[in-house]
């Protein structure tokens, strides 16, 4: 029997057999070299969290505070300090920063990859893309220095992203400083296990999550990249934060003086029930416990000033040594099931569209490297300065909300 026919058989796939015997020469050929390419024990041991119960995910692990810094409350000569550190690893070419570009973007709904939607800001709209350019630039001229900036794409957008940045000019950035690299990606599963077949006939697969950075930044070469040019604090920020502050050297200083490899700027909770990950201590470890996980008591539990106990929200915007980022690289990060509405092929040949939840994805978060260390900083800064996330087509989080915090921020209003 073909490799190809054992595989599917052993693995309860043989539904996949009906659509390769109707597929002409090259198509059947393309998926069955799918088909053999794929890790079906991995396939196997990620159905087994689909649907798994969100609380069981903590049950016995010991959640406690962990101390952050507030940048606001330090003092000036302490933040002198801090900021020197950090201009001094700028200046001296030992910076480098990452975008992550890879993910779906299905909330917003916008026809491209994610980075490519237009954000209508005084004076004149901008690409996402755009705007975290001419921040750089405008670091790059700060510091005398042209910071290596590297951008995740996924198998689905990467072509897309590569082409958006040549037809713009890589909005005058300096091209030999840009490097784009592709994350990984995983089969989705229908709610029974199965694989599902796209409209191309292929096996139907998404983005892993943007957890899978750290491997993919090892195996297509950006980890030595850096290592080559020099660089030794990487920062790794979301491409959907309109206001995005990629070098602050306040959080490089503080990194540097609390002797920690791992850093993340933080901003305060609206209240106590916002849906956002926030930073704590699973098992003595940093970590980000998900909303969903986060029991209320914990959520509403505050200190003896009424601060949030749990109240500092992870928003992506993270500092690692290289040494950090090689540490967690070597690691295998837990994955986490989602469950989603999938379009796919069905065996008659037909697209099956679904209003409804019908399949799983499998993703690793980034945030689960923080736990292989002991101590990580923690930076509280302000939403205003921060923070303007574009997640949803309207409401909060929404491309309103963050031109309203983009044109005040630089003060366009
Ligand atoms: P989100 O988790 O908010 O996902 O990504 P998203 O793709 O932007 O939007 P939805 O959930 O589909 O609506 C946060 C950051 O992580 C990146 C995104 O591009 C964004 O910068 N990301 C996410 C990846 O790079 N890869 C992924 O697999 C997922």
């Amino acid at each position: 029997m073909k490799d190809y026919v054992e595989l599917l058989k052993k693995y309860n796939q043989e539904h996949i057999l009906k659509y390769i015997s109707k597929l002409d020469d090259d198509k059947k050929k393309n998926l069955i070299h799918q088909i053999e390419k794929l890790d079906f024990e991995q396939l196997n041991e990620l159905y087994k969290i689909s649907n798994r119960d969100k609380n069981k995910a903590i049950k016995g692990v010991i959640i406690e505070h962990i101390p952050f810094v507030d940048k606001y409350k330090l003092e000036n000569e302490r933040k002198e300090t801090l900021t020197n550190i950090g201009e001094n690893i700028i200046k001296s070419n030992k910076y480098a920063v990452v975008t992550m570009a890879g993910g779906q973007g299905t909330r917003l709904g916008h026809n491209g990859p994610k980075g490519t939607y237009k954000l209508d800001v005084k004076p004149n709209a901008k690409y996402l893309f755009e705007i975290l350019a001419e921040n750089l630039l405008r670091e790059n001229k700060k510091y005398n220095v042209v910071i290596p900036w590297y951008i995740m794409t996924s198998t689905e957008n990467n072509e897309k992203t590569v082409s958006f940045f040549e037809e713009h000019n890589y909005f005058g950035y300096p091209k030999d400083s840009i490097r784009f690299f592709r994350q990984g990606n995983l089969p989705l599963l229908s709610e029974e296990g199965k694989l599902l077949i796209d409209e191309n006939y292929n096996i139907k697969i998404a983005s892993d999550g943007n957890g899978s950075i750290y491997k993919s930044m090892k195996n297509e070469g950006i980890l030595s990249d850096m290592k080559k040019r020099g660089v030794e604090w990487v920062f790794i920020g979301a491409v959907d934060n309109a206001i995005l502050n990629m070098c602050d050297p306040i959080l490089i200083g503080l990194t540097i003086d609390e002797n920690n490899e791992v850093a993340s700027k933080s901003v305060v909770k609206v209240n106590p029930h916002e849906k956002v990950g926030v930073f704590c201590k699973k098992d003595s470890k940093p970590a980000v416990i998900e909303y969903t996980e986060l029991p209320d008591q914990l959520a509403e539990e505050t200190d003896e000033e009424g601060e949030l106990l749990y109240g500092e929200s992870h928003i992506m915007c993270n500092l690692y040594s290289l040494n950090a980022l090689e540490k967690i690289a070597n690691q295998n990060l837990p994955y986490h099931s989602a469950h989603k509405k999938v379009n796919y092929i069905d065996e008659k040949g037909n697209l099956v569209e679904s209003n409804e939840p019908n399949a799983y994805k499998y993703e690793a978060f980034i945030f689960d490297g923080f736990n292989y260390f002991n101590n990580m900083t923690i930076l509280r800064g302000i939403r205003e300065e921060d923070f303007a996330p574009i997640k949803n087509k309207e409401g909060v989080d929404s491309p309103y909300t963050a031109i309203k915090l983009y044109n005040e921020f630089w003060k366009l209003n």
